[in-house]
C-alpha cells in the first residue's frame, strides 16, 4: 500500500518535469572560438550538424553525458595541436571540457554545455617497452587497447576493470584495479606524465621534474592541466588471472556481507587477491541478488584470505582463467553503453555492523523504491570494494599521490551506488534518492564511529566533495594550493570548465 502511494507521487513529479524543458541559452563568444580554431587547425573541428560530431557524441558511455550539446568538438592529432588548442581556449575565455574515454557520469565533466569539447580520441598510441619495464599510453586510448597490446607478453598493467574506460580520466582520479592489492592505485604506477598547461606550455613531469605537479596530477582530476600521455610501470604477470564468480542466494546476503568484512581485515596477508561485490539487479520488484567477483594471479581456491566467500550458501560458482583483456571485456559486458547512468559514493571503515545496516537499507528501501520507475531496463546496485592496507600504503615513501590515504592504518570499504535507466525524466527522481541513501549511510557509519571522509573522485556525484578529505590535511592542502598557483595561476581550469570538482582556494 505504502509503495503504491509512493509510486503515484513519482508519476506526478514526472509529468511536472516533462512540461518544463528549457531551451539552451547560446553565448556567441563560444561559437566564435570554434571558428577561430577551425581557421587555425583546419579539419580538426566538428560542429553540431556534422557526422563526426554525432559519432563523438555517441561514443560517451552514459547518454546523459553524451547528449550535452557543446558548440563544437576538437580532436587534436598530436600534443602540438593540443598546445595550440589550449592556448586559444585560455585566450578566448571559452568554456571547455576534456574527454579521454568519456566514461564519467557527472554532467559537464567530459562534455560541456555550450563550449568546446577537446576530444583526445586520436592521442591513443600504445607503445610497450618490456625491456624498460613500462608502457607509454596516449590518454585517449581505452584500457582494452592497452590490454590488447599486452596480450602476448608476460606483463600486465594497473588499469581499469572495465576495458572501455578511457586511460586519462581514470588515472587522474586514482584508479582501482584487480592489481591494486599488490601495486596500489593505478596512479601510483605512473612513471611520467606529459601535460599541457592552460597557457599551452607542454611539460614532462616525473619525480625529478616538477615533482609538485606530478603529485598533484595523481588524484586531482582536471584541475591542473590537460594530460596527453602517461608512462606506466608494467607488472609481471606470469599467468592469466584466476577468476571466480559467485552468485549468492538472496537469503544469505548478510552472510556474504560478513565474508567481505572478514576478508578485508586479513586481505593484507595475500595481496594478490582482489574482490568486488555487488548487491543489485533489475528494478523489477524482486529482491536484489548478491554476486562476488574474486580474482587472483595464481589461484583463488588456494588463497586463504578468500576462503570466507566459499562458506556462504550460493546458487552458482564458476571458475575461469582469463587474461587481463578477457576480464576487462567481461566487465564491459556487465556495464553496457547507451543508458542514463548515475552514481554516488562513500567510504567507511571496515565495521561489519555499519556495513550490515547499509546493505540492509539498500535491499529493503532504495532498491524497491527504484522499482517505481516505468523503465523496463532500469537496474542498479550497491558496489562494495575493499581498499586493503597494502593497496592504500603502496608507494607511501617512494611515490606520493594526492588521495591523502597513504597514512591509513586500517583498511577501508569503498561503497558506490550505481543506477541505470532510459527515461530522461527519471534523472531528477533517481539522483535525490541516491543522495539521500548515501547521507543516511554516512549518518549510520558516524553513529558507529566507522565513517571516513574519503570520497573517490571517479565515483562521486555532482553534489559530493572529493577534495574535502585532502583539505583536512593542512600540509598536503597548502602544497596543492601552491601547485595550483604555480601551474594554473589564472585558474583557467576552474573558471572555464563547468564540472563540479574544483580545487577551492585555501581558507
Ligand atoms: C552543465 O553546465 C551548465 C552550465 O553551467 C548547467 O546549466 C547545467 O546544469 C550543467 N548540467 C548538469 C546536469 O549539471
Ligand atoms: C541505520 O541504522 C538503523 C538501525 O540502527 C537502520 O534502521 C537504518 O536503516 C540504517 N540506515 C542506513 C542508511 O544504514
Ligand atoms: C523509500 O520509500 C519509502 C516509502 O515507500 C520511504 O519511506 C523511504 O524514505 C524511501 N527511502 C529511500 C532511501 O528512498
Ligand atoms: C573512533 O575510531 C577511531 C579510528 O578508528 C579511533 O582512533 C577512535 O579511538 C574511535 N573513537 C571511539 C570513541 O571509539
Ligand atoms: C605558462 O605557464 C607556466 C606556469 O605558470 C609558466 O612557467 C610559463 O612561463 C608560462 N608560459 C608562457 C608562454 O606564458
Ligand atoms: C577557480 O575557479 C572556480 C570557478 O570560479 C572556483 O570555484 C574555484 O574556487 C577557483 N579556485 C581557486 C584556487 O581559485
Amino acid at each position: 500500500m505504502l509503495a503504491t502511494v509512493f509510486c503515484v507521487a513519482v508519476a506526478l513529479v514526472k509529468n511536472v518535469l516533462a512540461s518544463h524543458q528549457q531551451p539552451l541559452l547560446i553565448d556567441p563568444k563560444d561559437l566564435h572560438a570554434c571558428s577561430i580554431l577551425e581557421f587555425q587547425l583546419p579539419g580538426r573541428v566538428s560542429f553540431r550538424d556534422s557526422d563526426v560530431y554525432k559519432f563523438q557524441s555517441e561514443s560517451y558511455w552514459a547518454t546523459n553525458q553524451g547528449e550535452l550539446s557543446a558548440f563544437c568538438h576538437t580532436a587534436p592529432r598530436d600534443s602540438q595541436e593540443l598546445q595550440q588548442i589550449m592556448l586559444l581556449i585560455s585566450q578566448t575565455g571559452t568554456f571547455f571540457a576534456v574527454k579521454s574515454g568519456g566514461h564519467s557520469v557527472v554532467a559537464n565533466t567530459s562534455n560541456v554545455v555550450d563550449g568546446i569539447v577537446v576530444d583526445l580520441e586520436h592521442l591513443n598510441h600504445v607503445t610497450v617497452r618490456p625491456d624498460l619495464g613500462f608502457v607509454d599510453v596516449g590518454v585517449g586510448a581505452r584500457w582494452n587497447d592497452v590490454y590488447q597490446k599486452l596480450e602476448d607478453t608476460d606483463y600486465g598493467v594497473v588499469g581499469a576493470r572495465a576495458g572501455s574506460v578511457g586511460v586519462g580520466g581514470y588515472l587522474l582520479g586514482g584508479g582501482l584495479s584487480p592489481y591494486s592489492g599488490v601495486a596500489g592505485w593505478a596512479c601510483d604506477n605512473i612513471v611520467l606524465l606529459e601535460v599541457v598547461l592552460a597557457n599551452g606550455t607542454l611539460l614532462e613531469v616525473d619525480h625529478g621534474h616538477h615533482p609538485d605537479l606530478f603529485m598533484a596530477l595523481k588524484g586531482a582530476g582536471s584541475n591542473f592541466g590537460v594530460v596527453s600521455r602517461a608512462r606506466l610501470q608494467l607488472v609481471s604477470a606470469h599467468d592469466r588471472f584466476d577468476v571466480t564468480f559467485i552468485h549468492y542466494k538472496a537469503e544469505h546476503t548478510m552472510q556474504a556481507v560478513h565474508a567481505i568484512s572478514e576478508y578485508t581485515d586479513v586481505a593484507n596477508e595475500d595481496s594478490g587477491a582482489a574482490v568486488s561485490i555487488s548487491v543489485g539487479g533489475l528494478y523489477d520488484g524482486r529482491r536484489p541478488t548478491v554476486s562476488a567477483v574474486l580474482s587472483h594471479p595464481r589461484s583463488v581456491l588456494l588463497s586463504k584470505v578468500l576462503a570466507p566467500f566459499f562458506g556462504v550458501g550460493h546458487h552458482l560458482v564458476s571458475h575461469k582463467r582469463m587474461s587481463q583483456l578477457e576480464l576487462a571485456m567481461m566487465y564491459d559486458a556487465m556495464n553496457p553503453r547507451g543508458f542514463r547512468q548515475h552514481r554516488a559514493t562513500t567510504t567507511i571503515r571496515n565495521d561489519v555492523d555499519s556495513l550490515t545496516d547499509i546493505v540492509q537499507d539498500y535491499v529493503s528501501k532504495l532498491h524497491p523504491n527504484m522499482s517505481c520507475f516505468g523503465d523496463e531496463d532500469g537496474q542498479g546496485g550497491l558496489l562494495i570494494q575493499p581498499l586493503t592496507k597494502s593497496h592504500l600504503q603502496t608507494g607511501r615513501w617512494t611515490n606520493p599521490n594526492m588521495l591523502g590515504l597513504q597514512e591509513e592504518a586500517s583498511p577501508l570499504l569503498l561503497l558506490s551506488v550505481e543506477a541505470r535507466h532510459s527515461d530522461l525524466h527519471d534523472d531528477e527522481l533517481i539522483r535525490p534518492l541516491i543522495s539521500e541513501f548515501i547521507y543516511a549511510a554516512d549518518r549510520n557509519a558516524t553513529e558507529r564511529n566507522a565513517s571516513h571522509d574519503f570520497r573517490y573522485l571517479n565515483y562521486a556525484s555532482a553534489d559530493q566533495f572529493p577534495f574535502e578529505h585532502v583539505r583536512r590535511d593542512h600540509k598536503l592542502w597548502s602544497e596543492v594550493q601552491a601547485t595550483k598557483q604555480k601551474y594554473d595561476p589564472h585558474n583557467i581550469s576552474g573558471k572555464q570548465m563547468r564540472h563540479p570538482f574544483k580545487i577551492q582556494p585555501y581558507s
